[in-house]
């Protein structure tokens, strides 16, 4: 899809059909010449109800008159939610070119969630049908405003775009996504874009580094695993160094301790912490921004096999602490511990990870939040504002020394499980927090909204939930 923005008119752009929003109270804006869609409102066909769409012919072209509800309410979420309306309905009126007439004084997240939402909206993943059943795709979106938005278009489309990327690695079945070939995703970012370097490790230097935690989840599997590494250097890059760690777990069967046959498919989604870090990383650099992050990836299947780790097994860390796996299926930590580590023995001052990492923290949010635990107040803010800012939402839950004390273990240092299961999402977060020590960390709980969100612009599959929110992190660090 072509992006761009124009300071002409709608109807002079090369639009076949042109999007006219109406908030409440409000009247059309810009009429065609013989006022064919303030007619449509008159007469009740066209409604300012958001969301409501009406459709006209004039002037040679297509007018979508859409309704925005009350303009105290219109806000970018709301925004991504009627662009993803409108495409959904240009597209049934087979319309390849669409200009949406920008609202009067919307801001800048406005615009770009408009953007964003039909971008997103637009996101098909049928690389695998012989016969997809997509009636083809929008090809030019174009935004016209009375003002100058180029800025804000091109960096929202750069945006969306890594978010898609991200759903795709998502979507892509773990036959094929296979830690090798996410690690050969992150060297063709590092190849494509300025300023980035990729280094990637091999299970066997996984091992030799005395990552036994993640040696551990990837002795089990025939596909050998990566732990990918990021570096992007920004133009004059002041601040703190950003650690942005994912997991990926290309596919999780929960391994000895295996899953239930039921839905274990959409384990595939378990690599989609380390899918946002690298496409985020992509857009950060894309975008030119003055930071430096330092991106790391745990990539590893989680498998039952001859060689599999046991219930029961003791695994040391490359910090030194030493683990009892009591469950199998509680992989992530393993693999986050000494991917956190590594970050905090790479220089990181500030750390975000991202996580599919409990169910318990889909019991607790469902698809709307992902789960926040950090230890550190003010990064926590700063994070959980990106995330408001994104529309990619955060809910904080507490640390303590309390939850701490459960995964002491007996055997080792600590247990990966709690065995009660209680606060199952935080008792997970207490045991990374064991590798960050006191560097502003922010743990991110995604395995309720990486995936099946529900929402209008990205509700089936992969979300790529967290590139909008990394990306949104990165600029106001900038
Ligand atoms: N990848 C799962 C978490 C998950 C569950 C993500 C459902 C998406 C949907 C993780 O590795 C896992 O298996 N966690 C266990 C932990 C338990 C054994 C303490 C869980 O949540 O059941
Ligand atoms: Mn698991
Ligand atoms: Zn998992």
């Amino acid at each position: 899809m072509q992006i761009s923005s124009t300071t002409q008119p709608a109807a002079a752009t090369a639009a076949d059909t042109i999007v006219v929003g109406v908030f409440d109270g409000e009247d059309i804006p810009h009429d065609v010449a013989d006022g064919t869609l303030q007619r449509l409102l008159d007469r009740g066909e066209a409604r300012r109800a958001f969301k409501r769409l009406a459709v006209a012919h004039a002037e040679d072209k297509r007018w979508i008159v859409v309704g925005l509800g009350e303009r105290s309410r219109f806000d970018p979420e709301r925004a991504r939610d009627v662009a993803a309306a409108v495409h959904g309905r240009a597209r049934e009126l087979n319309a390849t070119h669409l200009c949406w007439e920008v609202p009067h004084h919307l801001e800048d997240a406005g615009v770009a969630a408009l953007v964003e939402g039909t971008v997103l909206a637009g996101y098909r993943f049928d690389r695998y049908r012989n016969h997809p059943d997509d009636d083809g795709a929008l090809e030019e979106l174009i935004l016209s405003a009375h003002y100058e938005i180029g800025p804000t278009v091109a960096t929202a489309a750069v945006i969306a775009a890594a978010q898609n990327r991200a759903r795709d690695l998502q979507n892509t079945p773990g036959n094929e996504l296979t830690p090798e070939r996410l690690a050969h995703r992150a060297q063709e970012i590092a190849a494509e874009v300025e300023g980035v370097s990729a280094e990637i490790l091999t299970e066997q230097d996984i091992r030799a580094l005395g990552m036994g935690a993640f040696a551990a989840v990837a002795q089990g599997s025939e596909e050998d695993a990566r732990l990918i590494q990021l570096h992007y250097e920004g133009p004059d890059a002041a601040g703190p160094l950003l650690a942005l760690v994912g997991k990926a777990v290309t596919f999780d069967t929960g391994g000895i301790s295996i899953k239930p046959a039921m839905r274990m498919s959409e384990m595939k989604f378990d690599m989609s912490g380390g899918a946002a870090v690298l496409e985020a990383i992509g857009a950060i650099a894309r975008l030119r921004l003055p930071i430096r992050v330092l991106g790391v990836v745990g990539a590893t299947e989680n498998m039952p096999s001859g060689k599999a780790m046991k219930p029961g097994d003791i695994v040391r860390a490359s910090n030194g602490t030493t683990i009892e796996i009591v469950n199998t299926d509680a992989e992530g930590r393993l693999v986050l511990s000494d991917c956190l580590a590594h970050a905090v023995a790479h220089g990181a001052e500030r750390i975000v990870d991202l996580a599919t990492l409990t169910g318990a923290i889909i019991s607790a949010l469902g698809n709307t939040h992902a789960g926040l635990m950090s230890n550190d107040d003010a990064w926590s803010a700063q994070v959980e504002a990106a995330g408001r800012a994104s529309g990619e939402l955060l809910w904080r839950l507490p640390l303590h020394p309390d939850y701490a004390d459960g995964i002491r273990g007996r055997y080792a240092d600590i247990v990966n499980v709690v065995e009660t299961r209680k606060a199952g999402s935080i008792a997970a977060a207490e045991f990374l927090h064991r590798f960050v020590g006191d560097v502003p960390w922010a743990h991110l709980d995604i395995a309720g909204t990486a995936n099946d969100t529900g929402r209008s612009y990205a509700g089936q599959g992969g979300s790529g939930f967290g590139v909008r929110l990394l990306v949104e992190l990165a600029r106001r660090l900038a």
